[in-house]
């Protein structure tokens, strides 16, 4: 039988993708096309771990016991969220381990909105209805990417992530009907998060190398400005809701497109922040690296556990 070439190959896979199948670990998959969901799904894996971090310096200083058990139920599921991408990006060959010390050397890329410190209570907040309100638009397109497992990982994922949202805009709804120090506080947290919750969604259009190829393939099913778009569209009327003013003096409903017109994103801190030069990146990363060498005890435990365990079982 003679073996169809790479074109024959890359041409039926196109035309999967088209049909609007999903593609499958044991599949035939162009070495470009696996490489890029590495990228991709590694950096969304990398961002769910390190974004347990900026939360997880709240847990001890929550106003309330409720408060902290939400929080931790949160800050649990994120690590869930990673551990969940990672299993389905182990699926297209690369280790976890391998991952994992891409992340610990700072070679891969995570999530840009980590790289901020969160100073208030109301940054619980704001994160939860901003960053998780982004994630959702984000995920929710993602739910229907041509790869399968990350498609599945989405479903999952983003019913929690809804849990999350609710919760922190009901953070800061009831901080919008508590003082004026508290609604100052809710206030000064959205200014600090709005701009970097805007760049979550990646450069704009023109300026994505990745988005052709990602969206010809199904992966990305919205360009990064639309996705962006359609957060501003949602988050603004949430927002007038508890009175919290959008930072940004040129937002504008635009009768003519049904849309809001937005200011312009500060690119150069977006491209500062994701080269390592962010506020928090050395600090996010120490972090990581000081909570792998002091867990290492753990995994050699449990690695001689797993051996003794195999040796008892091929003994028998
Ligand atoms: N932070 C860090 N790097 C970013 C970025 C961001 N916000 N936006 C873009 N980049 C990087 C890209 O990784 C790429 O660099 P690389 O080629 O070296 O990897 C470069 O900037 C150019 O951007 P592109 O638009 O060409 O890249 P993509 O097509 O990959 O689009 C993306 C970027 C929209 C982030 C896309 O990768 C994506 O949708 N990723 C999956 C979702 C994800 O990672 N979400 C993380 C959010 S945090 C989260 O979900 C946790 C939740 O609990 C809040």
């Amino acid at each position: 039988m003679i073996k169809d070439s790479e074109k024959e190959l890359e041409k039926k896979f196109q035309e999967k993708i088209d049909r609007g199948e999903s593609i499958e670990p044991k599949d035939w998959m162009p070495e470009r096309y696996r490489k890029q969901l590495i990228r991709m799904m590694g950096q969304h894996a990398h961002s769910e771990i390190v974004g347990m971090l900026p939360e997880g310096n709240w847990i001890t200083r929550a106003p309330s016991l409720k408060r902290k058990a939400v929080l931790l139920a949160k800050v649990q599921d994120e690590a869930g969220h990673g551990l969940y991408i990672y299993s389905g990006t182990e699926t297209l060959g690369i280790s976890r381990d391998e991952m994992n010390s891409e992340l610990l050397s700072g070679k891969a890329k995570y999530s840009s909105i980590f790289n901020y410190p969160t100073l208030s209570w109301a940054d619980m907040g704001a994160i939860g209805w901003l960053v998780d309100g982004a994630a959702i638009i984000n995920q929710t397109a993602l739910a229907k990417c041509s790869y399968g497992p990350y498609a599945r990982a989405m479903v999952r994922i983003c019913k929690e992530e809804n849990f999350h949202h609710k919760q922190g805009y009901e953070i800061l709804a009831t901080l919008m009907k508590g003082t004026e120090e508290q609604r100052e506080m809710a206030q000064d947290a959205v200014n600090r998060f709005w701009w970097p919750s805007m760049m979550m969604f990646g450069p704009s259009d023109k300026n994505s190398p990745n988005s052709e190829e990602l969206m010809r393939w199904k992966v990305k099913r919205f360009s990064n400005d639309e996705l962006r778009q359609r957060f501003v569209d949602r988050t603004v009327p949430q927002a007038e809701n508890i009175g919290i003013k959008i930072p940004d003096p040129a937002l504008k409903w635009n009768e003519e497109t049904r849309h809001y017109d937005f200011g312009e994103i500060n690119w150069e801190e977006f491209y500062n922040v994701i080269s390592g030069k962010g506020i928090c990146n050395k600090e996010r990363l120490q972090a990581r690296n000081e909570a792998h060498d002091k867990g290492a005890w753990v995994r050699e435990a449990a690695l001689a556990y797993a051996k003794k365990q195999a040796s008892q079982e091929f003994a028998a």
